[in-house]
């Protein structure tokens, strides 16, 4: 490949990398970081329309096994979100989930899966300014790491997520 080619060929992945735009699944608990990210709708808060979310009663519910299969299947990004420690409804649900997330980020470790693609996040019902910068931060985030490379074919033995 010549000086010239391999020139246009960083400018267009440059190009590709600006027009990025990526897609966010934001896990949230029914009670606390629901009402955040309401609150923030309703408080006409701006953030980047990347982030779908998907609200379950509490964070302790959220499997990794959901996380990976999102980012297996097109998200570049999740976020699981939760009420603050001490505050959950079924009381140790995001101390659960704190323990999940651990072993989240040693199974993507093993697959070869950026860490910073995951995020775990405690809002409140009235932090709706926190949830909406937590968006726009993790969008930034995965925008500089690229669209996710996580293939189907990575995740078919599950295996890989015995410690
Ligand atoms: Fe919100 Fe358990 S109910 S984390």
């Amino acid at each position: 490949m010549s000086e010239v080619e391999s020139v246009q060929r960083a400018g267009e992945a440059k190009a590709d990398i600006a027009s990025f735009d990526p897609r966010i699944l934001v896990f949230t608990c029914n009670w606390c970081s629901y009402a955040g990210a309401d609150l923030a709708g309703t408080s006409r808060l701006q953030h980047p329309p990347n982030a779908r979310i998907i609200r379950t009663m509490c964070s302790g519910r959220i499997d990794p096994i959901f996380v990976l299969e999102a980012l297996r299947d097109g998200a570049d990004g999740v976020i699981v979100t939760g009420c603050h420690p001490g505050d959950c409804h079924y009381v140790k649900g995001n101390f659960r989930a704190e323990k999940r997330f651990h072993f989240l980020k040693m199974a993507l470790k093993k697959l070869g899966v950026e860490e910073d693609r995951v995020r775990l996040a405690w809002i409140s019902a009235g932090e709706g300014e926190k949830f909406s910068l937590l968006v726009k931060d993790m969008v930034n985030r995965v925008k500089e790491l690229g669209p996710s490379s996580f293939k189907p074919s990575k995740i078919k033995s599950m295996e890989v997520l015995t410690p």
